[in-house]
C-alpha cells in the first residue's frame, strides 16, 4: 500500500510532506518523493530507500509563503523501486502520486505513445500524467482535462496531481484507494492516505467514496460524484491516536490484515486476468521452455503455499512438481536435474534458509523464480524471475494476507502454465478465472461469523491440543491453521491429513483433543467425513468447518456454499485465521507480535 500526501497552504511545505509520509511509514515503502509547486515553478526531490534518503536530498530546500505539495512513498508493484520509478510522476508540467493498480495502463501508454509521448517510469502510475496533458490540449481547462482523464482508467486509484498553470490547485479523485482530505483552522487543506498522516495537522476530515474526485484551492474543496454532481462537503472529526490509525480502528495489524485480504487480493489479481488466460507481464515464457519439472522451495507458511501449489500445479499443468522445507533442502545433498525450475516462495525476500536454497539452486545451473511480497529483496535480486504478491507490508508477524496471495499467485500460475502446456480445457480455464475474480468477495470477513468465532473461541482455551485436519490442498491449510494457533496463542497444535488418524494420532483421541476439521463441500467430503466420524466415535471434541451441516460435531462452522473447492479453500483460511486470533486475544497474547518470533527469519 503506497502512502499519498497533499498540502495547500502558507507554511513551509517540504517538511509537512516528509512528515506527513513519516506517518506513513508503517505502511511499508521501497522509495517515497515529493513535489512542490509555488509562483507556478515545480521543485522535485525523490529518493530509493528510506526518508532520510529523501530528506537528504531535499535538505537546501526550504519555501516561504502560500505553495502546494504532494508526496508519496511507493511499494513497488510495477517496475523495480527505482528513482525513475518513484512518484511523483512528471508529463511536460504536471505532476502525478498514485496509489492503486491501473489496470489498463498498458494499452493507454500503447496509445499515448503511437502520439510521440515520451514514458521515463515502468509504473502504471506514469500513463496519468501523461493521459492528462493529452486532454489538456483540447479540454475547456484542467479540471476539465482531468475529469477526461478519470473516465479512461479502469482499475484502482487515489490520485493527486498538480499542474504549473494552476498553481493554488490539487486535483483529487479516489477509486478503490483511500483518500482523505482534512481542514483547520488556518485554511490549510491536507490530503492523505490514512488519517494517520493528517493527526495533529487538522481536526477535521472528509472520508472520499469510491467516484468521488475533485479540486482543492484556497478557496477551498470543490467535490463531484462519479455522475460528475457536486458533493456537499461532510466533515467528521479526525481520530486523535496515531497508533489506533495505523491500525485503522482494529484491534491489531493483524486484525487489520485479515480485514484487507479483501482489498489485496483484488491488488495482486489486477492486470493478470484476461477473459480466455492468466497473464504475468513480468513472466517471459521462455523461462519454462524445456522444464520438466518444479520444484517448490520456502519455510513456514510460504511452505504451506508451496504444497497447495503443488496439488494445483499437478492437477492443472500436469508437471512433476515436489515440494522442500528450505532448512531440509539446503542440507541434503539433493539431486537436481537441469529440467527442473526453482521456485522459492518468501513473503519478505530475506529468509536465510530460503535465500541459501535459491543460492543452491543457481549453483547447480537451475532456471529460478521467487513468488515475493518485497521487490528488490535478496530473492527478487537473485532469482530470473520475479512474481510480486502486492500484499503491501504485513506488520503482523502471523502472515495472514501474505499467505493469501502467495496462494492466489500460485493458483493463478498452475493456470497460465496449464494454458501454455494446453493441460486444461479453455472452458476450464476461463471457469477458474471466473472463480479467481470472485476471491475479494469470498475473503470479505462477515462480522456475524467473526462473532459467531469470537464467541466461539472461548470454549478451546484449554484442553492437550489440537488437529487441524483435512485432505488435499486443505491438508496445507490445516498445517497452516495450526500453525496459525500455535505461533500467537502458544497453544500445541498439529495439522495432519485427514486419512492420517488411523496410522496412530488417533490414540489422542479423547473430549480433551480439539479437532479443527476442514469439510469442504466440492474435494472428497466423504472420505473426510467418515475420517472426522471416526474422531468423533472416540470421543474428540469436534469443531467442523463446512458448507453442510455435520451433526457429529460439537461446533460448526457453516460456510457459504461456493461452486469450487479453491473458494471453499479460501473461505476457510479466514475461518482458521479469525479463530486462532480470538483465541489468542482471550488468552491476553501480544496478537501482532508473538514471544520468541520474528517477522522475518533472516539467521539460520
Ligand atoms: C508464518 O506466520 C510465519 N511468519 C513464518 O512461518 C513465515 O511464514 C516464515 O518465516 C517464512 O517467512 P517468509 O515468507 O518471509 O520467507
Amino acid at each position: 500500500m503506497c502512502g499519498i500526501v497533499g498540502y495547500i497552504g502558507v507554511k513551509p511545505v517540504k517538511q509537512i510532506l516528509i512528515d506527513g509520509l513519516r506517518e506513513l511509514e508503517y505502511r511499508g515503502y521501497d522509495s517515497a518523493g515529493i513535489a512542490v509547486l509555488q509562483n507556478n515553478t515545480f521543485s522535485l526531490f525523490k529518493a530509493v530507500g528510506k526518508l532520510v534518503n529523501l530528506e537528504e536530498k531535499a535538505k537546501n530546500f526550504e519555501t516561504e509563503g502560500f505553495s502546494i505539495g504532494i508526496g508519496h512513498t511507493r511499494w513497488a508493484t510495477h517496475g523495480k523501486p527505482t528513482e525513475l520509478n518513484a512518484h511523483p510522476h512528471l508529463g511536460e508540467n504536471s505532476y502525478v502520486v498514485h496509489n492503486g493498480i491501473i489496470e489498463n495502463y498498458q494499452e493507454l501508454k500503447a496509445s499515448l505513445m503511437a502520439q510521440g509521448v515520451q514514458f521515463l517510469s515502468q509504473t502504471d502510475t506514469e500513463v496519468i500524467v501523461h493521459l492528462f496533458e493529452h486532454h489538456l490540449k483540447t479540454a475547456s481547462d484542467a479540471f476539465d482535462a482531468f475529469k477526461k482523464t478519470l473516465v479512461q482508467l479502469e482499475g484502482a486509484y487515489a490520485i493527486l496531481l498538480i499542474n504549473s498553470n494552476e498553481s493554488g490547485t490539487i486535483f483529487f479523485a479516489k477509486h478503490g484507494s483511500p483518500m482523505i482530505i482534512g481542514r483547520n483552522e488556518a485554511g490549510e487543506i491536507l490530503f492523505g492516505s490514512s488519517d494517520a498522516a493528517l493527526i495533529g495537522k487538522c481536526h477535521e476530515v472528509i472520508y472520499l467514496e469510491d467516484g468521488h474526485y475533485g479540486y482543492g484551492s484556497a478557496k477551498g474543496i470543490s467535490l463531484f460524484d462519479q455522475n460528475h454532481q457536486p458533493v456537499a462537503l461532510r466533515f467528521s472529526p479526525l481520530a486523535e491516536n496515531k497508533l489506533s490509525a495505523q491500525k485503522e480502528g482494529y484491534r491489531f495489524f493483524m486484525e487489520k490484515e485479515i480485514y484487507e485480504q479483501s482489498r489485496v487480493l483484488a491488488d495482486t489479481l489486477m492486470g493478470r486476468l484476461r477473459d480466455e488466460s492468466v497473464y504475468f507481464e513480468e513472466i517471459d515464457p521462455e523461462l519454462f521452455q524445456g522444464i520438466n519439472e518444479i520444484k517448490l522451495c520456502a519455510c513456514g507458511t510460504s511452505y504451506h503455499a508451496a504444497m497447495v501449489a503443488s496439488y494445483l500445479f499437478e492437477r492443472h499443468a500436469k508437471i512433476k512438481t515436489s515440494v522442500e522445507i528450505a532448512s531440509e533442502f539446503r542440507y541434503r545433498e539433493p539431486f537436481l536435474t537441469q529440467d527442473t525450475l526453482f521456485v522459492v516462495i518468501s513473503q519478505s525476500g530475506e529468509t536465510a534458509d530460503t535465500l541459501e536454497s535459491l543460492k543452491m539452486a543457481k549453483k547447480f545451473g537451475l532456471k529460478t523464480m521467487v513468488i515475493c511480497n518485497v521487490d528488490n529483496s535478496s530473492m527478487v535480486r537473485l532469482a530470473d524471475a520475479s512474481i510480486l504478491t502486492r500484499a503491501g507490508i504485513e506488520k503482523g508477524v502471523a502472515s495472514t494476507k501474505a499467505f493469501a496471495t502467495q496462494v492466489c499467485v500460485l493458483w493463478m500460475l498452475s493456470l497460465s502454465l496449464a494454458g501454455e502446456r494446453h493441460t486444461l480445457e479453455a472452458s476450464e480455464i476461463q471457469n477458474q478465472i471466473h472463480l479467481l475474480r470472485t476471491l475479494p468477495s469470498t475473503v470479505t470477513v462477515d462480522s456475524a461469523l467473526h462473532e459467531q468465532l469470537r464467541r466461539l473461541s472461548k470454549r478451546y482455551l484449554h484442553g492437550h491440543g489440537f488437529f487441524f485436519i483435512g485432505r488435499d490442498v486443505f491438508f496445507p491449510l490445516a498445517l497452516e491453521g495450526a500453525l496459525k494457533l500455535k505461533e500467537i496463542s502458544y497453544l500445541h497444535a498439529e495439522g495432519y491429513p485427514s486419512g492420517e488418524m488411523k496410522h496412530g494420532p488417533i490414540a489422542l483421541a479423547d473430549p480433551k483433543l480439539f479437532t479443527i476439521a476442514l469439510l469442504p463441500q466440492h474435494k472428497l467430503y466423504d472420505k473426510t467425513k467418515s475420517n472426522i466420524e471416526e474422531l468423533s466415535a472416540r470421543d474428540s471434541t469436534i469443531c467442523s468447518i463446512s458448507p453442510l451441516d455435520f451433526d457429529k460435531a460439537d461446533d460448526h462452522i457453516r460456510t457459504k456454499p461456493s461452486e469450487h473447492y479453491m473458494c471453499e479453500f479460501f473461505e476457510m483460511m479466514v475461518v482458521l485465521q479469525l479463530l486462532s486470533m480470538e483465541i489468542a486475544i482471550r488468552l491476553g497474547n501480544d496478537v501482532d507480535m508473538p514471544r520468541n518470533l520474528a517477522k522475518s527469519v533472516t539467521v539460520e
